[in-house]
Formats: structure tokens, sequence, C-alpha cells
């Protein structure tokens, strides 16, 4: 038997972008590699990159300039792009950096393999179509290998809510959601693989419609499929809108056991007049409604978000509206930034706030959101959660694991396992993390 091909992927950006990079291991694993750790040794590199936010573009062309020395060395090396900056870029990647022999968009993933074939036989492969097929269904060349307790599934992909300041709509696409019954099935799959824990991913996955057995299914018909699966005990899912947070979802907050108590609801800001200029179609007030009847169904629920601060045209007052809404909220966690253009979206186009002013207004946010981050953290010390263990931490004789909540919980506990589910009494909470003790 030849030697194994070596594959190098390193991942940028979201969740759904570590599925992906799982699936095209998997993939490429069908004709002959296995991952490394490092690029040094790699017959093929791919980088899956993020769109999202700064100079992706820019990020990712420097990078690949360090690949010239490895590609010297080794002419029978293959370097590819992936991703959201793939698809944003396309053909220019390889104007630009000729040392790339393949780009594939997120959209075209299933035929990586042909793909890599063909840079085999010395050519350039470049796909960013949005094809019909589902890719997943394709990408299923996978081996059954054990697998960690926790795992990301991809149901719904891409975005028609065409928010202002983002990219996603155009370099995901429009939105798709999988048939219910493959991700049962792969659900299942995951399971038999050791897997506890599945947090569905979507960029809009609360839009979720598959088509199910009696029609089109919604992401709590969903969920309450995936909560028939033996074996699985947890289920989250990420990211949400709140336009799609419909009233079988809400409630199955409320009753369905295996849905766990955390929700992440990006608002963007407090200000009606920056959302409606985000176009974001929903109001500081319509947002705060909607956490009540959230908190209402399940009161212990831990919410999530999102923020921009200094969108263009962002006023002090505006800004004070954003921090109004995060002290009515308090947030168990939530992630700010600063706006940055992306090129092709319609803020982009408009008055930009003044840097320096930005850079404080994000400061000033951060340092609210921590302030609850840590009351609600601390407001765990005394109570018992129970906690999925997925690695040894750093201590000897110490386990590290998430509660239900989603925050990190230290145990010491030799007997423990990766994988176990165990009720913890929590007795001290540090800067990021809980620790507590077996019952
Ligand atoms: N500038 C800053 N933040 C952005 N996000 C999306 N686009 C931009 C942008 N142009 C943030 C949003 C989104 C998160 C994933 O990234 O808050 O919810
Ligand atoms: Fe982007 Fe989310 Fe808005 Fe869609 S809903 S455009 S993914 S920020």
């Amino acid at each position: 038997m030849s030697e194994p091909k070596k594959l190098f992927i390193k991942t940028y950006g979201c969740q759904m972008n570590v599925y992906d990079s799982e699936r095209m291991s998997e993939a490429l694993g069908g004709q002959g590699y296995v991952e490394t750790k490092t690029p040094d040794d790699a017959d093929m590199i791919l980088l899956n990159t993020c769109h999202i936010r700064e100079k992706a573009a820019e990020k990712v062309y420097s990078e690949l300039g360090r690949f010239k020395g490895l590609k010297a060395e080794k002419p029978d090396l293959k370097i590819g792009v992936a991703g959201c900056v793939a698809q944003a870029e396309g053909e220019e990647i390889m104007r630009r950096q000729p040392l790339v022999d393949l780009v594939v968009g997120p959209q075209s993933y299933h035929r990586l393999p042909e793909m890599e074939a063909r840079t085999r036989a010395g050519e350039k492969a470049l796909d960013t179509d949005f094809p019909e097929e589902d890719k997943f269904e394709k990408l299923k060349n996978r081996p059954k290998a054990k697998r960690g307790p926790t795992a990301f599934l991809t149901v719904q992909e891409g975005c028609d809510k065409f928010c202002a300041f983002c990219v996603v709509p155009y370099t995901r696409g429009a939105e798709v959601s999988r048939p219910a019954d493959r991700i049962i099935r792969e659900a299942h799959d995951l399971v038999e693989r050791g897997v506890r824990e599945i947090t569905l991913l979507g960029q809009n996955v609360n839009a979720y419609h598959g088509a199910g057995p009696d029609g089109d299914m919604t992401l709590a018909g969903l969920i309450w499929e995936l909560n028939k699966v033996d074996g699985l005990e947890r289920i989250r899912f990420t990211t949400s809108h709140p336009n799609d947070m419909a009233d079988d979802l809400i409630e199955a907050h409320g009753s369905c056991e295996k849905l766990m108590p955390y929700l992440h609801l990006p608002v963007q800001s407090g200000s009606d007049r920056i959302l409606k200029r985000m176009n974001r179609s929903h109001t500081a007030e319509s947002y705060l409604r909607l956490i009540e009847r959230i908190r209402a169904a399940r009161p212990d629920i831990v919410m999530s978000g999102d923020f921009i601060v200094g969108f263009p045209e962002e006023t002090e007052e505006d800004f004070q509206a954003t921090l109004d809404l995060v002290e009515e909220v308090k947030y168990g966690y939530a992630y700010s930034f600063k706006y940055s253009t992306r090129p092709g979206t319609p803020a982009a186009e408009r008055a930009q706030v003044d840097s320096a002013a930005a850079d404080d207004r994000l400061q000033r946010l951060q340092a609210l959101i921590t302030r609850h981050q840590r009351e609600i953290q601390d407001g765990m010390v005394g109570r018992t959660v129970r906690v999925l263990f997925e690695k040894p931490g750093r201590l000897p004789g110490q386990m590290v694991g998430k509660s239900e909540y989603l925050h990190s919980v230290h145990v010491k506990g030799p007997e423990i396992a990766v994988g176990d589910l165990k009720e913890v009494q929590i007795t001290d909470s540090g800067a990021n993390s809980l620790a507590g003790e077996l019952l």
C-alpha cells in the first residue's frame, strides 16, 4: 500500500467552517489523505477562510505568501483556498497568488475529491458555483471513526435577510434547509460514534424548514425528532434571527428535555434608528418582548448575543440605547464587534463613524457585558448543574466539561471519563470558568 498523503487544514471563523473542514477532511480521506497538524509535512494545504470581519482577503493573501518556501521545496504540494473568501474572490486568488492550485466555494465542497484529482494532473481547479444538489449527502465518504462527545451538524445554510453590514447572503448564498431525514440519520451516525451533544448549525438556523415526512418541518419539529434519538443527551442550535423565533421553538425551550437552556440571539444594536438602517426588521422593543416570552417558557435560560458598534451614522445616543438594552437583557455571553466595511454591502457606502469613537464604544460595551457575564457565572455558585465532560483539565486528575448553560466547569475526579454526564455542585467561580465537585 502507498503511504497516505497528508492534509493540513487551517480553519478560520465560525462553527460552520469547523463542520465544513471536518467534511472536507473526510471527503479527501477517500482520496488517501490523513490529516496532519503542521503544514511542513503536508501534501495538501487547505485554508478554510472567513470573510465576515476585518481585512479577511488580505490576511489570506499574506498567509498564502508564507507557503512559498514550502512549495519551492516540494513542488508536488497542492495549496487550496476554501470558505467565504474563496467564494468572494474566486479566480482573483489564483491571479494574485499563482501558487494556489485550488479554489472552492462553500457550496461546492462535494466536488473536492474530483478537484483534487485535477490538481494532481497539474491543472488548476476552481469552483464557486451554487449547485442544486445536497453537498453533504455527496460528502458522505466518512470512516466510522470514534468522535468526541460534542459535534456540530449543519442543518441549514445561507441567508435571505441581507443585513446591511453582512457578506453572508453573498458568500453562502440563499437560504437552503437540508431534508430532515438526512439530518436525523447523521445524528444517529454521530451518536454511534460517541457523540452525546449535537449543536445544529445554520446562518439562520431557526429559519429551518427542511422537507419532513408530512411537508416542511420547522426547527422545533426537527429538535423534537432528535429528542427521540437514544444516546443523544443534549441539543443546541445556533445562530438564530429574532424574526424567526417561532412559537413552537419558544415552547420547545420550556418542554423539550434535551434542548439546553442557552440561546444565542443576536440583536446587533439597541437603537431602532440603527436597526432600521441595518435592515434588521425588528425593533429593540420587539426583541425585548421576545426575550420575555422565551424566559416565560424557560426562566433559567442564559441568553447570548452579537453586537456591532460604530455602524455608519451611529451617534452617542444610539449607542446609549444599545447599553440600555444590554442592561435590560443581561447576557450570559455576548460578542461585540467594531463595524468594519464589507465591500459590496449597502452600509459600505455610508458615512463611517470615527474609528476612535467606535473603539471607545466597543470598550464600554464590553465592560458592561463582562460585568453581567461575571454576575451570571458567579450566580452559579452553590447550584447543581449537569456537566458533560469533554477533556482533561490542566491540573492532574482534573476534568473539564460544559454545564447546560455552556459554562466551562472544572472538576477533580480521577474516575470521570470523557463523555460522562454527571451532576456537579458548583463551589467556585473564576475568571472564565467554574469549579465544582461531583455529587
Ligand atoms: N462588521 C462588524 N461585525 C460584523 N458582523 C457581521 N458583519 C460585520 C461587519 N461588517 C458580526 C455580527 C454577526 C457576527 C457573526 O459578526 O454581529 O452577528
Ligand atoms: Fe448576516 Fe445574520 Fe443578517 Fe443573515 S441574518 S445577513 S447572516 S447578520
